[in-house]
């Protein structure tokens, strides 16, 4: 029989790379929880584009037992990503364990996404551990990472422990403590159940499976349940925990982390951050549970479209975002259609990299080829009597009245201004890649904020921008630019006014709308040009000639010509009968004059494609 005083729920948090997935690897061979001939490195990466990335995407809980004193314990660790893009499953595992293992490397020492995650742990209260890894390496530099653990933590530095995640060296110390500082689960097992459903994932044929953990009560198979938040019934069709592989049980007691199969077959009911009780009856009032805090609502910062190449793939598009989102809450998706891509959906997620893995794993898991939009951010445009309009894509952009005819987003008088997001950054560079750095950062609009010195050799620098430059492609420069040392971590700011407008694109005369882009004003006649130029590459010669035409409110602002496809129509003649050549000439001049006047361009899916990338 489970005890609730021998369990232990801890995450362990670092920033990318410090060695979270290696740490678990040596607690699964330490416990034994997967034999040694099964294991292989990073073994709680478990999809394959974890694997390929050598990064953590996805949380992974397991439970592993150990034995301290002779007392056996039972540890619920759950793994975390270390990416900003992915903090949303951090602060979810946070809110279903009582510790965490703050690991810093001690070849790089403290970086921006450690901070972050350190402040979180803080806001749930968290017990923190912390631990200096690859100690086993020769550059690492144990004394000074300490003293920066030290001084972000206000404590002494013998209580850090050293290890090496690589070579196991103190890993045992480091459970003997996890099992002495952090405390039992504080539930009550008296009380009715009260689950909460941290994440959550697609099974056809036992619904969705909750992953959860019971705050009190305790949950039996077969019973049947209900979901607080989303109203809705099931009966379990099976439960049990990690191990890492799912291990079936009969029941989950207070403080245990496991998961429920709930029988639910439609994707919308299970929530990450609802609460789990059992169906009310006349002994068990509904009012008497009070359900568990919960999640705020995620806010996607970053937002791509997306369109299936084959428009008969809507509907797989449908049902795969729905699957996806159960085991990703964070990001959102609304419907949207374009006169020439069809029906898809705009997307929204926590930054750039948060939509690649989406973006691939949709293509991976659901065979689904996409036609995919450059990301853009979320802008504002406000008038005169205070009233807001959200502008995620162009289409959104508002017209004033006159301008309707044109076609175009809402109607709305009297715009004012236009705002737009800012971040603040937080950049850790090596001192002697801050010119660099410096370079990188002098290229935003930003402003410079704060510069200090965590040690001699390590630089803290704050800076605000705003959020439109740091998804084209800053983290990128940043990391070129200082041979992959600098770290980033950043957090999205309030809206502040930008001169923005949309330009469109008019080819042979026609609004192409899936091609129009909202800019800064300064920058609005270099990316007209940039379009239209490859557009001009891209687009195939017509039996006309195309013009294509960058427009700011009526006004052109950048213009190319695709000259007319030439085709030989005398060809086939021979001899040299020239009434007939000058007929079938002035037939084709007429044909042409036709065709322009319809002007009708045929635009390959394969253009939109290579458009929309930006
Ligand atoms: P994300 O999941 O992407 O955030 O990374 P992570 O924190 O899980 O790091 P991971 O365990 O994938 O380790 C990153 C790299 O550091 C791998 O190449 C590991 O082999 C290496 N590594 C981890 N711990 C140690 C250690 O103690 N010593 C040495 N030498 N290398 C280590």
């Amino acid at each position: 029989m489970e005890n609730q005083s021998n369990i232990r729920n801890f995450a362990i948090l670092s920033h990318i790379d410090h060695g979270k997935s290696t740490l678990a690897d040596r607690f699964l061979e330490l416990t034994k929880t997967v034999p040694k001939e099964k294991m292989r490195p990073q073994y709680l990466d478990m999809m394959d584009l974890e694997k390929e990335k050598g990064i953590t995407i996805k949380m992974q809980p397991v439970r592993m037992t150990y034995i301290l004193n002779s007392k056996p314990y039972i540890l619920n660790l759950i793994d975390t990503p270390g990416h900003v893009d992915f903090s949303y499953e951090v602060s979810r595992s946070l809110a279903a364990v009582e510790g965490v293992i703050l690991l810093v490397d001690a070849t790089k020492g403290i970086q921006a996404q450690t901070l972050a995650n350190l402040e979180l742990a803080k806001q749930h209260n968290l017990v923190i551990i912390p631990v200096v890894n690859k100690i086993d390496l020769p550059q690492a530099q144990i004394k000074k990472t300490q003293e920066e653990i030290c001084q972000q933590l206000k404590i002494l530095p013998e209580t850090i422990l050293e290890i090496s995640a690589k070579n196991g060296e103190n890993i045992e110390k480091l459970f003997k403590r996890v099992i002495e500082e952090i405390p039992a689960p504080s539930g009550l097992s008296k009380k009715p159940l009260r689950a909460l459903i941290f994440d959550s994932k697609y099974d056809p044929y036992k619904g969705v499976i909750a992953y959860v953990r019971i705050v009190d009560g305790q949950i039996k198979n077969n019973e049947e349940i209900y979901l607080m938040a989303a109203k809705s019934k099931g009966k379990i069709k099976e439960i049990g925990f990690f191990c890492p592989g799912p291990s079936i049980q009969l029941e989950l007691i207070t403080g245990e982390i496991g998961y429920i199969a709930t029988g639910i077959k439609e994707p919308g009911k299970v929530r990450a951050g609802d609460t789990i009780t059992k169906i009310p009856n006349s002994q068990f009032l509904i009012s008497n549970v009070e359900p568990l805090p919960g999640y705020s609502k995620s806010r996607p910062v970053v937002f791509v479209s997306l369109y299936p190449e084959n428009t008969d793939d809507f509907d797989l598009l449908k049902s795969a975002l729905a699957k996806l989102r159960l085991t990703d809450p964070s990001f959102t998706f609304e419907l949207e259609s374009q006169r020439a891509l069809g029906r898809g959906y705009l997307c929204g997620f926590l930054g750039t990299l948060h939509a690649e893995i989406i973006i691939e794993r949709l293509q991976r898991e659901f065979n689904l080829n996409l036609i995919i939009s450059a990301p853009q951010v979320l802008y504002k445009v406000l008038n005169k009597k205070g009233k807001e309009i959200s502008v995620k894509t162009a289409t959104d952009w508002p017209v004033s009245p006159g301008e309707r005819m044109m076609g175009g987003g809402p109607e709305f008088s009297g715009i004012d201004n236009t705002q737009e997001p800012w971040t603040r950054l937080e950049i850790i560079t090596p001192s002697n890649y801050l010119g660099q750095t410096l370079e990188i950062l002098s290229s935003l609009e930003g402003k410079h904020k704060e510069r200090k010195h965590l040690n001699p050799e390590k630089i803290l620098l704050t800076f605000e921008a705003p959020f439109r430059e740091i998804i084209s492609g800053f983290y990128d420069k940043l990391k070129g630019a200082t041979q992959g040392y600098a770290s980033l971590n950043y957090r999205i700011l309030e809206y502040r006014p930008a001169d923005l407008v949309k330009f469109e694109i008019l080819i042979a005369g026609k609004k192409e709308e899936s091609l129009s882009r909202i800019v800064p004003r300064d920058k609005a006649y270099q990316e007209g040009r940039k379009v239209v130029q490859k557009l001009k590459e891209i687009l195939p010669p017509q039996q006309f000639s195309v013009p294509l035409q960058a427009v700011i409110s009526g006004k052109i602002i950048a213009r190319e010509t695709i000259r007319a496809r030439r085709k030989d129509v005398t060809a086939p003649l021979y001899g040299g009968d020239y009434t007939r050549k000058k007929k079938l000439l002035e037939r084709q001049k007429k044909g042409k004059k036709e065709l322009k006047e319809k002007g009708e361009v045929r635009i390959p899916h394969k253009v939109f494609l290579e458009m929309l990338k930006g």
